[in-house]
């Protein structure tokens, strides 16, 4: 097959599905200086992969085997029906390297969520409401941004995967987390 160099190869990752021991690691800090390459190309992955995954909001590297602190989100204009009690804007897909949290009050707010470490099953999880996040990009750049309602439900089950934290951990009433209803 012929080759073009300008063409960046990207491919489908397989998914650590929700017993696997790297789900539940806390993933290292990146050092772009150092990983800049291989951390493009993971983002590229990832965003493939994510593409792949039919309505899907979001992936932490760990869940593609890579234990470093990247996650991935996009929040497209047509979002499914379980998110839509929440007003939500658009949002590309953007890559978030190191990303910190603080809450911007105590408040929090049910809502479900889903996973694709964990087909088949969405749970109900208090979030915080309202939140700030900074994270670099690729260009290694800072960047501090509030979120809330759906946004930073996002934010908040991506960044957790980064500390070995599952949504099902954080489920306060279990007998919410049930099948997910195609
Ligand atoms: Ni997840």
């Amino acid at each position: 097959m012929a080759s073009d160099k300008n063409e960046r190869m990207t491919r489908i990752l397989p998914i650590a599905h929700m017993d696997e021991p790297i789900l539940k690691q806390r993933a290292s800090p990146v050092d772009l200086g150092v990983e800049y390459n291989a951390i493009k190309q993971l983002i590229d992955d990832m965003q493939t992969t994510l593409y792949h995954q039919e309505a899907r909001v979001g992936l932490a590297a760990p869940q593609v085997f890579v234990s470093k602190r990247v996650v991935i989100f996009r929040i497209p204009q047509k979002i499914h029906p379980r998110y839509a009690t929440e007003a939500h804007q658009e949002i590309p897909l953007t890559a978030l390297i190191n990303p910190t949290i603080t809450p911007l009050s105590a408040i929090k707010v049910d809502g479900y969520e889903a996973c694709i470490s964990i087909p088949g099953f969405i749970g109900v999880v208090p979030r915080y409401q309202s939140i700030e996040y900074s994270y670099q990009d690729l260009n290694g750049d800072f960047h501090t941004m509030q979120a809330h309602g759906f946004h930073a439900r996002i934010i908040q089950h991506e960044c957790d995967h980064l500390n070995g934290i599952l949504y099902p951990d954080k489920i306060e009433d279990m007998t919410t987390f049930i099948s997910e209803k195609k």
